[in-house]
């Protein structure tokens, strides 16, 4: 008997040798990413682990995992942290849904454009369901408190567009406290990415777009991942793996497939017939 569990350890040993040297081999890509911005980053409470970490941003991040060689570690923190760990390198990247602004471009090193649909090509304000399609214009919201994600393109939106016209800017971590803000009356209104409202709305039957949309720049349309700026090397692998997704066509069934997930109602539905089959053209 004893000899028996002699021989299971030592072959137990050299099997973990040999699986183990493998896990030393690839190396692991860190990437910090916000998970509260559906679809791009977002959390299926229904899972655990990094497994519980999905959206278009999570598919893309795998994606390039793949292409280097490495191994993925999502880092889940807030948006400005995400930020920080860049600069500090404590991440070799984020990876959440930026878009172009000049204080990154001075910052970060900047990968090319990746394109997530239209979750950006409109910038929107959400706000209560009775108030839904109530406000137009930037002085509307005279008085009124508006909410925005720290260290966003929506903050700087905010303080650009309806500040000047009245609004106060109230500042929040978290998209998910920010929506409990406005569906707690803490603040009246919410500047988000209008794919991210969408998400949003069609998972709060309380929350409304008001009909108000900023004027906002092409350039901020698309969006970048952020990486330090002693990167160059990573930065080409990334640009080069880019590249490759954008020539295969990859972004759009990842963007449909991340709408899927974050329960957003499109307008092409599939209507069904008496036997339950979707029609087949
Ligand atoms: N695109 C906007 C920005 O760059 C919002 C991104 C928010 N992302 C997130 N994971 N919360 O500021």
């Amino acid at each position: 008997m004893k000899k028996l569990i002699v021989w299971v350890l030592a072959a137990a040993m050299v099997l973990c040798g040999v699986a183990c040297q493998k896990k030393e081999e690839k190396k692991v890509l860190t990437v910090a990413m916000s998970p509260d911005f559906a679809p791009m980053e977002f959390v299926d409470t229904s899972k655990t682990g990094q497994d519980q970490f999905v959206g278009f941003d999570v598919t893309l991040a795998n994606y390039l995992a793949q292409e280097l060689g490495m191994e993925l570690e999502l880092k889940p923190m807030s948006f400005d942290a995400c930020q920080t760990a860049v600069q500090l390198g404590s991440v070799d990247m984020s990876i959440s849904g930026f878009s172009w602004k000049a204080d990154r471009a001075e910052n970060f090193l900047l990968s090319d454009y990746y394109i997530a649909g239209d979750n950006e090509t409109e910038q929107s304000v959400i706000t209560t369901k009775a108030k839904e399609n109530t406000i137009t214009e930037a002085k509307g919201f005279s008085g009124m408190k508006v909410g925005a994600q720290a260290a966003s393109l929506q903050e700087q939106l905010v303080k650009e567009a309806l500040v000047p016209e009245g609004a106060e800017l109230v500042v929040y971590k978290s998209i998910d406290d920010a929506v409990l803000a406005l569906q707690t009356g803490k603040i009246d209104a919410l500047a988000v990415a209008h794919g991210n409202g969408e998400a949003i709305i069609s998972n709060n039957p309380d929350i409304a777009f008001t009909g108000y949309d900023f004027d906002v720049d092409p350039k901020y349309e698309n969006n970048v991942i952020l990486l330090n700026k002693n990167s160059t090397e990573l930065l080409e692998k990334v640009n080069a793996a880019l590249a490759k997704a954008l020539a295969a066509n990859l972004y759009d069934g990842w963007y449909e497939d991340a709408k899927a997930l974050a329960g957003i109602e499109t307008a092409e539905e599939v209507s069904y017939d008496d036997e339950g089959q979707a029609p087949t053209e």
